[in-house]
């Protein structure tokens, strides 16, 4: 078989702060990356999605800077009597550019279905923010041998709802349940068959959604970000505690550089 050449993808790297954070901490961070990122080669881009309160202090604070934010959710409700939901179009209210839809704490804690994580990706797209859809299995299905079948079925289920040219604006992060929080980093290898999957998943849908950004998150760390984003279909990394502290999450992102080059 004649050895293809590997297809240049720019690499992302967004934190995910979860429910983390206070004003004065935030503040610090936010600089730090900011300065940082400007090192770093045009062809790796950076995220941050923060607690819905700080929206507007992450916009103050990196406007005008190459940091992309966002939020960690959008109600699958454009707006109404929902109480305590944050419509899709209030987070775009402060020029974000990303939307976490579907996290496992969410499925999980939350009771999300893949239908409900459909319509929230939907909503972000309506308003112009990238829905980053996660998916991902716990580690009973993995033992079982049901990754497959279980991250299949959570993409399937927001692809069908979208037409070709809205799925063409996700991205896709695999985060295996098991891996989140846990430091037990999926092997590069894990990681890299999942992800080959869910490319193949994507380009059925249409050739414009084949090369939507797939990033990996669970347990990413400096000492393994490296050896991730250098497999051909780890576009970049979905950052959980690694993204609160500023060297981790620089060191993070500069190993995104070094794995978009060995792509190349
Ligand atoms: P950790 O990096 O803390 O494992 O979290 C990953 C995650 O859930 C990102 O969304």
């Amino acid at each position: 078989m004649t050895k293809q050449p590997t297809k240049q993808r720019s690499k992302l790297v967004v934190g995910n702060w979860k429910m983390h954070g206070r004003l004065a901490a935030n503040a610090a961070l936010l600089e730090a990356v900011a300065r940082g990122v400007q090192a770093l080669p045009a062809d790796v881009r950076v995220g941050v999605c923060v607690p819905f309160p700080y929206l507007a202090q992450t916009q103050a604070l990196l406007g005008g800077s190459r940091v992309v934010w966002g939020a960690q959710d959008v109600s699958a409700h454009e707006q109404g009597a929902y109480t305590g939901e944050v419509a899709a179009g209030m987070v775009a209210d402060f020029e974000a550019g990303f939307a976490i839809v579907g996290h496992s704490e969410r499925r999980a804690y939350h009771g999300e279905s893949s239908e409900v994580v459909a319509q929230k990706a939907q909503r972000a797209l309506a308003v112009r923010l990238t829905p980053i859809v996660c998916v991902g299995e716990t580690l009973e299905e993995r033992e079982s041998g049901a990754t497959e079948r279980v991250v299949g079925a959570q993409l399937d289920a927001v692809l069908a709802a979208l037409s070709v040219e809205e799925a063409a604006c996700i991205v896709v992060a695999y985060e295996p349940v098991w891996a989140i929080g846990t430091g037990k980093s999926a092997t590069s290898e894990q990681a890299q068959q999942v992800h080959a999957f869910l490319r193949a998943r994507l380009a059925a849908k249409g050739a414009q959604v084949a090369d939507v950004p797939l990033l990996y998150g669970g347990s990413v760390k400096p000492e393994n970000a490296a050896e991730l984003f250098r497999q051909a279909d780890i576009d970049g990394g979905l950052i959980g505690g690694a993204s609160l502290k500023e060297g981790d999450f620089l060191a993070i992102c500069a190993a995104a550089a070094a794995g978009a080059r060995v792509a190349g």
